[in-house]
């Protein structure tokens, strides 16, 4: 497909679902971001644009700021300078209550999981659904929980488990779950995979980029993961240098000079991860190599 089918079929994802949704080209807009604390700048006149339903990576060395740019996106982090505008409406001045308006339209994986360790995953789930629809009865919420759970690739019965019963991975699918209780059209992860070993990392690149197909959802992703942005990344955003350097599918990061993107790219764990992807790719392709 060329890059123009592609990004026809992206469009046709993201618009197949409720027409209330956001229908504008970028769901998220960041203008000449400043973070400080205690006066060192982490944030420095940043710039990003996330398309409408694309998975965009979000990369960069540790303590670049990826974390407090997504924790500024949406809301919980209050930059000293600039703009953010997300599906039309301008967070960094936005009175509480459309906040909370705007907050039911996004579902978020913290880096650390965040699950409630005394609640069930069933009813971690369910918090955000009594927060913004403390009108569902309780058994159809239940219901929504059971099916977000199963949607995230849980059994059944993980919905009464709770969060310290469960492997890593599933605490990640658990958040997920959580994430996607208010059928959001815009999902943030951070580093959804770290931790995780490399098969249940695959599993959960492969169940994130089919959720986004199916749901139609715009994703930010943060990881370090290399592996997960060639498989499932549109394109890729690079933090460094206190802004985003630069954002483009893998292909055109590469042709860029910089040296951390160098690096990164084309660093032994680069150059394996590209091999990798480039043998699943000929694997898929008909007898004869013609695809
Ligand atoms: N609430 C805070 N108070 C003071 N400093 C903070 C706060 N939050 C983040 N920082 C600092 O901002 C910088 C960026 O942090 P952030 O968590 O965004 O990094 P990151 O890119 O997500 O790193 P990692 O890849 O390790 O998760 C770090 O130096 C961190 O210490
Ligand atoms: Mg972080």
């Amino acid at each position: 497909m060329s890059e123009e089918q592609i990004a026809a079929s992206v469009e046709r994802r993201a618009l197949r679902f409720d027409p209330e949704r956001f229908q504008g080209e970028y769901p998220v807009v960041v203008e000449g971001l400043v973070n400080r604390f205690d006066g060192i700048a982490v944030h420095e006149g940043l710039d990003l644009k996330v398309r409408r339903g694309e998975v965009l990576g979000v990369v960069g060395g540790s303590g670049t700021g990826k974390s407090v740019l997504m924790r500024s996106i949406i809301g919980l982090q209050v930059p000293d300078e600039g703009q953010i505008e997300v599906l039309g409406h301008k967070v960094t001045d936005l009175a509480e209550g459309s906040q909370a308006d705007i907050r039911s339209r996004w579902g978020v994986l913290f880096q650390g999981g965040a699950l409630f360790s005394t609640l069930t995953v069933g009813e971690n789930v369910e918090v955000p659904l009594r927060e913004f629809y403390p009108e569902i009865e309780p058994e159809l919420r239940h219901e929504i929980a059971r099916y977000k759970v199963r949607l995230s690739g849980l059994p059944e019965d993980a919905a009464s488990k709770f969060p310290s019963e469960l492997s890593g991975g599933m605490k990640k699918r658990a958040g997920l779950a959580r994430a996607l209780a208010l059928d959001p059209e815009l999902l943030f992860l951070d580093e959804p995979t770290a931790g995780l070993d490399p098969v249940g990392a695959a599993a959960f690149d492969r169940l994130t980029r089919e959720l986004a197909d199916v749901l139609g959802l715009t994703v930010f992703l943060i990881t370090h993961d290399l592996d997960t942005l060639y498989e499932i990344c549109d394109r890729v955003a690079v933090l460094a240098d206190r802004k985003v350097i630069a954002v483009g599918t893998i292909p055109e990061l590469l042709a860029l000079d910089h040296p951390w993107i160098q690096e990164y790219f084309n660093g032994p764990r680069g150059r394996a991860a590209k091999a990798s992807q480039e043998r699943a790719k000929a694997m898929d392709k008909p007898a004869g190599g013609k695809a």
